[in-house]
């Protein structure tokens, strides 16, 4: 039974709307509604204060209202076809600001709203008693770990860490210490699903001792990141990590700038990755969030892309970040739609993980820099465990 989103407010990216409509139908699917209809339309504040006011007698903006086309139980009659179950109206703005204070991915915090007005919908309503309302929790915990799959639930997003730069520090003294193998040790012991080393040209951080080690130690999952170079796929050859994800390398960054350039060298890579496919290693490419490249990874057989987040998280204000977001959730589905798998990564941090991590095609990030950074403080497990949370493992439904 269909669901039907309207977006009446510019502020919101039209780019995230099959999303939600997919979360809406979801939620329809699973309280059951034969023949009905819901429409969820997204407003800015000015017009949820209209509403309030001319409907509720409150002159003040909310984050959602329920308009029931049930007269019986709710008089206020939203002007609405005979199918209608309801509509649910929520303002974009106010869902903004309430997911920031809560520290909530925007996109998870509007699914929330929805449930919660359609459950409304549906006759519940926590304004009649404390009784009343806790039964509406209970109906909204069970919509929500039943239609969100995305989010936390059956499909979790997975975390794999970086530990390159426990390396960097070993490396300035070119000594034994810290060892990058105890810190992966650590990192799975706290939740990560997967350890990532990028084992340089240089050798600038990353020993080749370390790969072999990790390739011994590891529970979960080595993911060996390197250059499509001849002297790095022997070895990858010879190390058999889980998967392999190729990046472009100049000796002169200070990290990865850029993803691969798959359209221009897309002969080569075809080689890389068909010699690595040879040994039975599946190879992500780590690409710029672009079609052409996503398409050019189709062609040249790699299993994963790794969407380059890096101008997301270098974005200057509210605008370019939300462009930017843009381009990596479409391209997200483009990528899916090709059969290809998705992870992301680069320049992830605690602030700005939230609406990647909500991008539901995505399997798995890599992030290294912001964790190392925050263990130096708080320790690898506690640094661990919080980004989990932020990336959903721990949101309490
Ligand atoms: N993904 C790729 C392909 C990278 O090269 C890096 C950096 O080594 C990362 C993810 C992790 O980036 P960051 O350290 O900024 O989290």
């Amino acid at each position: 039974m269909p669901a039907t989103i309207i977006n009446r407010c510019p502020q919101l990216r039209q780019a995230v709307i099959p999303r939600l409509k997919k979360e809406a139908d979801r939620l329809l699917a699973a309280h059951h509604q034969p023949g009905r209809h819901v429409s969820f339309v997204l407003v800015s504040d000015q017009e949820i204060q209209t509403l309030n006011r001319t409907y509720r007698n409150k002159d003040s903006a909310t984050n959602v209202l329920s308009f029931s086309n049930d007269a019986q139980r709710d008089p206020m009659l939203a002007v609405t076809g005979s199918h209608e179950l309801g509509e649910v109206i929520i303002s974009v703005e106010t869902a903004r600001r309430e997911a920031t204070e809560l520290n909530q991915p925007f996109l998870l915090y509007l699914v929330r709203l929805m449930v919660h007005g359609f459950v409304h919908l549906i006759g519940y309503d926590h304004e009649r008693s404390p009784s009343a309302a806790q039964e509406m929790t209970a109906m909204e915990k069970k919509l929500l770990s039943t239609t969100i799959t995305s989010f936390g639930r059956s499909h979790m997003i997975k975390l794999a860490i970086n530990v390159d730069h426990v390396a960097t520090i070993r490396q300035a003294r070119l000594g034994r210490e810290p060892d990058p193998v105890i810190a992966a040790a650590q990192c799975e012991l706290a939740g990560a699903v997967g350890i990532v080393v990028h084992l340089r040209e240089d050798r600038r951080h990353i020993q080749d001792r370390d790969v072999r080690i990790l390739r011994e130690t590891i529970q979960t999952k080595l993911n060996l990141e390197m250059a499509a170079t001849e002297e790095m796929i022997a070895i990858a050859r010879d190390i058999k990590p889980d998967m392999v994800t190729l990046v472009p390398e100049k000796r002169e960054e200070l990290t990865t700038e850029g993803g691969l350039d798959v359209v221009s060298f897309a002969d080569s890579l075809d080689r890389a990755i068909g010699e690595l496919q040879d040994s039975e290693i599946p190879v992500s490419l780590f690409i710029d969030p672009l079609e052409s490249q996503i398409e050019a990874a189709d062609d040249v057989g790699a299993t994963f892309v790794e969407l380059h987040t890096g101008t997301y998280a270098d974005a200057q204000g509210d605008d370019e970040r939300e462009e930017e977001l843009d381009r990596i959730v479409e391209a997200a589905a483009t990528a899916f739609d090709f059969g290809l798998r998705v992870n992301a990564g680069h320049g992830l941090n605690y602030v700005n993980v939230g609406p990647i991590a909500a991008i539901e095609e995505i399997e798995e990030l890599s992030i290294g820099h912001a964790i190392i950074c925050r263990a130096l403080y708080v320790g690898i497990d506690q640094a661990v465990r919080e980004m989990r949370e932020q990336i959903g493992y721990g949101i309490e439904l």
